[in-house]
Formats: C-alpha cells, sequence, structure tokens
C-alpha cells in the first residue's frame, strides 16, 4: 500500500524561479521510486504572482521547463504589509482545500516569509531553501524575511558554511539544519552548456553588446536602497558611467529602477539599458562578461559559480563565501571604491576564486533525499 506525501512548492519573484526549477524536476524524478518505498509522491507549484511581467516570470518558467503552476494567486505589486498580506490570504485558502504535508519555500522574497508563515499556523511543515544568510542589516526587506522564515522552518537547506554558523548562533537544533550546496547553481549547471551550444542565438539587444567579441560588463541594479533616492544612486551612477568609458555595459533594468533613473535624469554614454532578459540571455551575457557590476544576491553567487569577476555595490553581503574564495569584490556604494575593483578586474588582475563546497549541481537531489527521509 503507498501512502500519498503532498508537497506545496512556492514561487513567487524573479530570483525564486531557478531555484525552484531543479527541485521540481528532481521531485518529477523522485516520483517513481518513491513509491517502491510506499509513498505515492505528489506535488503542486503555486505561484504567488509578486512578479508577474512575462519578462520577470513567465519567460523563465518556459526557459527552464518549470511545471506550469497548478495554482497562480495573482497577488501583484504594493506595500510590503499590503503584499505580504494578499500572499498571506490567497495562500491560506490553498493550503486549506489542498491540505500538503510540506510547504517549500526558497530564498528571501517577501513571498518565502507570507507562505511559510501562512504553512505554519496551520500546522502545515514547512522547509527553507536557502536557509541561514545573513546580512545582519535589518534595514533590508531580506534581511527580515530570512530571519523569520528560519525562526518557523522545520527543515533549513543550507548553501554556505556561513549559513550553517548562523542557525547554530540562532539556536535552531542541527538535526534540522542541512548543507546541501546551491539549487541556483544546480539550474546555471544544467543550463551552461545550452548557450554554448552553436544553436543558441541570444536575443539582438544582448547580442548587440555581447556577441560581437569584444570586452563588456553586465550591470543590474535594483535595491531600495541603491535606487529610490537621487542621493544615492546619483554617485554610484557616475562612477559606473566612468566604468562605461573602459567598456560598454550592459544594463537589463529592473522595473523600479527604470522609472527612478527616468525620474533622477540620469544618463550614461556607454551604458546601454534594455528590458529585463530571460535566463539565458542573462546568461550568456554574464558567462561572457569582463566584469559584473551589481547589487543582486544571486549574481554574486552565479558569478563565483562561473568564475566571472564581480564588484557588489553593497555594503555587506549575506553570502560571504562569494567574497572570501570567490570572485566578488563588495565594495560598498562609495565611487572610488566602485572604480578602483572595476580598474583592478579591467587590467586583468582581478580575483580568480573557486567554487564554493557542493555547488556541484546536485542540491535539489541532496534536498530530495532529506525531504524523503522525512516522509517516511
Ligand atoms: C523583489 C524582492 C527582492 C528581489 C527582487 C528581484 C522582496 C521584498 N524583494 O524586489 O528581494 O531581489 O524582487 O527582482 O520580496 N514590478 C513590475 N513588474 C513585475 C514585478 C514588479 O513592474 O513583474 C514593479 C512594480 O512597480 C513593483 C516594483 O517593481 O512595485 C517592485 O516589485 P516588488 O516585487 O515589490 O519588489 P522588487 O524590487 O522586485
Amino acid at each position: 500500500m503507498t501512502r500519498p506525501y503532498t508537497i506545496c512548492l512556492v514561487a513567487g519573484a524573479r530570483p525564486n524561479f531557478m531555484k525552484v526549477a531543479p527541485i521540481a524536476h528532481a521531485l518529477q524524478a523522485r516520483k517513481n521510486a518513491a513509491g517502491l518505498t510506499g509513498i505515492d509522491l505528489r506535488f503542486s507549484i503555486v505561484h504567488t504572482g509578486q512578479h508577474y511581467d512575462v519578462n520577470m516570470s513567465d519567460v523563465f518558467f518556459r526557459e527552464l521547463g518549470i511545471p506550469t503552476p497548478d495554482r497562480h494567486l495573482e497577488v501583484g505589486s504594493g506595500s510590503h504589509a499590503e503584499q505580504t498580506a494578499r500572499i498571506m490570504i490567497a495562500f491560506e485558502k490553498v493550503l486549506l482545500e489542498d491540505r500538503p504535508d510540506l510547504v517549500v519555500v526558497v530564498g528571501d522574497v517577501n513571498s518565502t516569509v507570507a507562505c511559510s508563515l501562512t504553512a505554519k499556523k496551520l500546522g502545515v511543515r514547512v522547509a527553507h531553501v536557502e536557509a541561514g544568510l545573513r546580512s545582519f542589516d535589518m534595514g533590508m526587506p531580506e534581511e527580515i524575511n530570512r530571519k523569520l522564515t528560519d525562526a518557523i522552518s522545520d527543515l533549513l537547506f543550507v548553501t554556505e558554511e556561513s549559513g550553517m554558523r548562523n542557525l547554530r548562533t540562532e539556536g535552531v537544533p542541527v538535526e534540522r539544519i542541512f548543507l546541501v550546496g546551491n539549487v541556483m547553481i544546480d539550474t546555471l549547471l544544467r543550463n551552461v552548456t545550452r548557450i554554448e551550444d552553436p544553436e543558441f542565438a541570444p536575443s539582438d539587444p544582448v547580442r548587440a553588446i555581447c556577441g560581437i567579441g569584444g570586452r563588456y560588463g553586465v550591470l543590474t541594479l535594483h535595491r531600495p536602497s541603491n535606487v529610490d533616492h537621487r542621493e544615492a544612486l546619483a554617485p554610484i551612477w557616475g562612477a559606473i558611467a566612468e566604468v562605461a568609458r573602459q567598456v560598454p555595459i550592459l544594463f537589463p533594468v529592473h522595473p523600479r529602477t527604470r522609472g527612478k533613473i527616468a525620474a533622477f535624469g540620469l544618463d550614461g554614454t556607454g551604458i546601454t539599458m534594455i528590458e529585463p532578459v530571460g535566463y539565458l540571455d542573462m546568461l550568456y551575457a554574464v558567462k561572457g562578461a569582463a566584469l559584473v557590476i551589481t547589487d543582486s544576491g544571486g549574481l554574486q553567487e552565479e558569478t563565483t559559480a562561473l568564475g566571472v569577476p564581480c564588484v557588489t555595490i553593497r555594503e555587506n553581503t549575506e553570502r560571504p563565501v562569494t567574497v572570501d574564495i570567490g570572485t566578488n569584490y563588495l565594495t560598498g556604494t562609495r565611487p572610488e571604491a566602485i572604480l578602483s575593483a572595476s580598474r583592478e578586474i579591467l587590467s586583468g588582475e582581478g580575483k580568480k576564486g573557486v567554487v564554493p563546497p557542493l555547488w556541484d549541481g546536485h542540491a535539489a537531489e541532496r534536498i530530495l533525499d532529506v525531504l524523503m527521509r522525512f516522509a517516511k
């Protein structure tokens, strides 16, 4: 006799999708093996709708082969309280109808904390993938999301050693914590061969900068602390415009940043602003870049995995392994520091870096090994 065990996998915003993909694929692959051990493994995907534009959401499902969500909550944008509350209300209805045994959340976005809190209050177990990361900066909405989610999760899957230390320090019982590697790097390793295929064609705006044989940089910026106020963004922008005198810079612009750049009247010769790009375009652009300049969390890890130097325009990082052994420079927001790291990289003296332990493409399988143990 097999017994049903139902896992609800939550995806909400762009950085979630590349983390959900390998977990969904591993769940699909485990169905038969689970049946042999008496478990009728079932799973559903819930998309909260935190990100909804085609180029912020649909393109990732299509390119990464993520199954179509079983439920779409369509919450859209709003203030933090509005968005978090709307997700909780809609997700509670889903949980009451579907009654899964386990909810799996990934990353640190508002959907992550909203869904874990809703599940926990209904007595549904929660697993957090990418647990334990800490910037120790409670001014970041993501840090609040990470700490709250970890505080109530039953199973905590960790990407790097610092995460294990942070969770132990916070008193999380060790039997709940698992160092499994990085599911986002699973996706990267699975897809890097696709962009090397001669059949692969980047989109025209990406090819115009990255596909013509010369050196170039890639820029992303979207942290509220960097882009929401002119006094913060203008000096950063000035430093990047200076770097762009040495190499052309491709800038796929997040919707919140585009509005601010226009409102502040910023202009940068050598910085080519394009719409947000899909996963494969971005991987192609980053893999061939001479340097990446960013304030993203995920790109710090992806550049380290690819051996591409990265300048991170933040005062802190929750991913210290990328600085300690990877290719990441944590410069803060001072223009001189951004310029000095960029010059070092462009002179060929940049960090070479090594790939952190367990970032080997098998993190999702390790997670499934643990989940199946707990399903019994
Ligand atoms: C969210 C995450 C952040 C992550 C980032 C990646 C939180 C607290 N923040 O920030 O951790 O690094 O996603 O992108 O969860 N918008 C669109 N189309 C969309 C989505 C958003 O135009 O599909 C615009 C809306 O004007 C919205 C704004 O972008 O108000 C911000 O979106 P939101 O999801 O609130 O936060 P992000 O800045 O994207």
